[in-house]
């Protein structure tokens, strides 16, 4: 946290829930003292987006979005919680003072704002240079159309031409080399130091933009007829701003389409395709594996399926094949769609030149799950026909199995488990039976060493009734712990339950906050406690807490409640930690642990009067 929480609290408080909300455009109407309208964040025909002006909180029935009033900031503007934050204190005149940091933090706050000011500049000139009267502005002008993008779509993503020559850039901007080199727009001679030329020449150039508008860095391409040495694409190379594994191209622009799903693909041409036959839900990777901080924005903007497109070559493989689980340990849905010699084309661009948008749509429909993307490379590599060999038909089957471990729908498993089945002529229920076996190995198996479980999976030792109880019981004990903070007293007076137990960060986190809430005898808003969490999921679970209202007839039914949901939460916690400790096969723990369990339902919290 970089702002101290009375500074958070005034910016909040400042401003209004119900003001802001409006100002986004979304029609608020009073309705038993609340305000409802249309959900900005899901599409929807009857107002189920509830704003609650006393509380100063908003939540959506339909969807289950919900929070403060930074949380729908940092959701609408698709910004982090600074961001955020920064904007609320614009929009009322507050004086943000400067967050918390070192001379060295500092620093490089100066030379990010210096990089974010050349590129700006740059990417002026680039642009200009493209609308001139000069020979390589109307070859690349007339390459761009003949490639299909139009001059709606150069301004819309900002195109521009890095003239030929040494030092176009460099004589335009006045800055020193040094600074250019820093921001990645010149580099430095080898033979005389203190000579800088121009990093792109001759190069159609596509500026790099955050969704705050802030250029970070530039990718530019060969126009026809340069050099036969030169690479086709140049990045900027790593700067204060930039990193090409942070970065996807296009996202300001795709996040505006506000869709749930996201097209990725992998060059720059592709997403301007893509683009202009209205898929404008598509960014691109800047010729890099997918990371995890690739998944973390699309997740911050609110993304939960991703559609990847290849390209027909190995390394698009190589590329999916990582990809896949970096984007499914993200929790997000992924489907695959690869180009191949079948498509007749190489990479999306090229199919939808040579197709149009119609089939290219078609096509995208037909994508199929990773799994089916999986299945279908090792199908491949197998190449399993009438003729194979019983032993190579078993391997091939053993391993798909292996891939729908996985799935959490049992209708999913059962269609692909078909899917194995048609191709290796083993049957379904048997392939069914050896998913079931190697779930069971999995679970059993010790720590990541021989299996990696995904963490989903582990949870899933548990049945969904289980889980489903324990979510709702975390919910509500939380709820209860902060509107009356006097059994959040009796609670950790009773040493009952420790924030490690909640078997989840978010609900430790708030535990610790609701202890703290409790002997400081203060009563702590739901707006303020979502205030503690930056992140979007968190502020999420925090607002579902306190969606719901819950009464309590009596202090004795306030007892039962708090007793009930501890005593579910705590029994939750003792089940994984006896896994944990078996797996570890440490008996003695597990005995010890056994023994205290014994006790578990005798222990009874009081609400006396302290
Ligand atoms: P077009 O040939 O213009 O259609 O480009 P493309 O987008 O289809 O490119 P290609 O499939 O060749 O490459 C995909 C992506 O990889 C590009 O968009 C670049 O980000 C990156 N890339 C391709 N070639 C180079 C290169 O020579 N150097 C670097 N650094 N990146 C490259
Ligand atoms: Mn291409």
């Amino acid at each position: 946290m970089h702002y101290p929480h009375e500074v958070i609290h005034d910016i909040r408080t400042l401003n209004d829930i119900v003001d802001v909300i409006s100002s986004y455009g979304v029609q608020l109407r009073l309705q038993g003292g609340r305000h409802f309208g249309l959900c900005p964040f899901h599409s929807e025909k009857s107002a189920s987006f509830c704003v609650n002006g006393e509380e100063q909180m908003f939540y959506c029935f339909g969807c289950h979005a919900g929070g403060n009033v930074i949380t729908f900031v940092m959701r609408h503007e698709n910004m982090d919680f600074l961001d955020a934050l920064k904007l609320l204190a614009d929009r009322v005149h507050y004086n943000l003072p400067d967050a918390k940091s070192s001379t060295g933090a500092k620093i490089r706050a100066r030379e990010r704002e210096r990089t974010a000011e050349l590129n700006k500049q740059a990417a002026r000139f680039y642009y200009e240079q493209l609308q001139q009267d000069s020979t390589e502005a109307e070859l690349a002008r007339s390459y761009l159309m003949d490639r299909g993008v139009h001059i709606s779509l150069q301004k819309r993503f900002g195109l521009g031409l890095a003239p030929p020559g040494w030092d176009n850039l460099i004589a335009h901007i006045s800055a020193p080399g040094s600074e250019l080199a820093t921001a990645g727009l010149a580099a430095q001679s080898q033979k005389n130091q203190s000579r800088y030329y121009d990093r792109f020449r001759r190069r159609l150039m596509f500026p790099i933009i955050e969704s705050t508008g802030r250029i970070v860095g530039f990718g530019g391409r060969a126009l026809p007829g340069g050099d036969d040495g030169e690479a086709k694409y140049i990045n900027s190379p790593d700067t204060p701003l930039f990193n090409k594994s942070r970065q996807l191209y296009g996202l300001n622009i795709a996040r505006k389409s506000r869709a749930n799903e996201m097209i990725i693909v992998e060059g720059y041409m592709d997403v301007l395709a893509l683009h202009q036959v209205g898929f404008t839900n598509t960014v691109g990777v800047l010729g890099t594996a997918l990371t995890a901080e690739h998944v973390r924005l699309l997740k911050r903007a609110s993304i939960n399926t991703v559609t990847l497109l290849l390209d027909s070559d190995e390394a698009g493989t190589r590329a999916a094949e990582k990809a896949i689980p970096e984007l499914l340990s993200g929790g997000l849905s992924v489907k695959v769609l690869q180009f191949s010699p079948e498509t007749g084309a190489k990479d999306p661009d090229e199919y939808i030149q040579l197709n149009g948008r119609d089939k290219f749509s078609r096509l995208l429909t037909a994508a199929k799950s990773h799994v089916a993307f999986k299945v279908g490379l090792l199908k491949h590599r197998y190449a399993l026909d009438s003729e194979s060999e019983t032993n190579q038909r078993i391997r091939f089957t053993e391993e798909a199995a292996s891939l729908l471990t996985s799935l959490t729908s049992a209708i999913e498993t059962d269609a692909y488990a078909q899917e194995i089945a048609d191709i290796s002529g083993i049957t379904t229920s048997a392939i069914l039976a050896e998913v079931q076996k190697q779930r069971a190995q999995q679970i059993k198996s010790q720590d990541g060493q021989t299996l990696i479980i995904p963490t989903s999976n582990r949870q899933r030792v548990r049945t969904s009734a289980e889980e489903k109880g324990l979510k709702e019981a975390r919910k509500r004990l939380m709820n209860l712990l902060f509107t009356y903070p006097v059994t959040a007293s009796a609670l950790a007076k009773s040493e009952y339950l420790s924030p490690e137990e909640m078997c989840d960060e978010t609900y430790s986190q708030l535990l610790v906050l609701a202890f703290a809430n409790a002997q400081s005898k203060r009563h702590m808003p739901p707006a303020d406690i979502i205030a503690h969490f930056e992140i979007l999921e968190d502020q999420q679970k925090v607002a579902e807490i306190f969606a719901g209202e819950t009464l309590y007839k009596s202090d004795i039914d306030m007892e039962k409640a708090l007793n009930e949901m501890a005593f579910i939460i705590k029994r939750a916690w003792f089940t994984n930690e006896m896994d944990v400790l078996m797996q570890k096969n440490d008996l003695n723990a597990v005995n010890n642990l056994f023994l205290s369990k014994r006790n578990l339902s005798s222990l009874y919290i009081t609400m006396g009067d302290g």
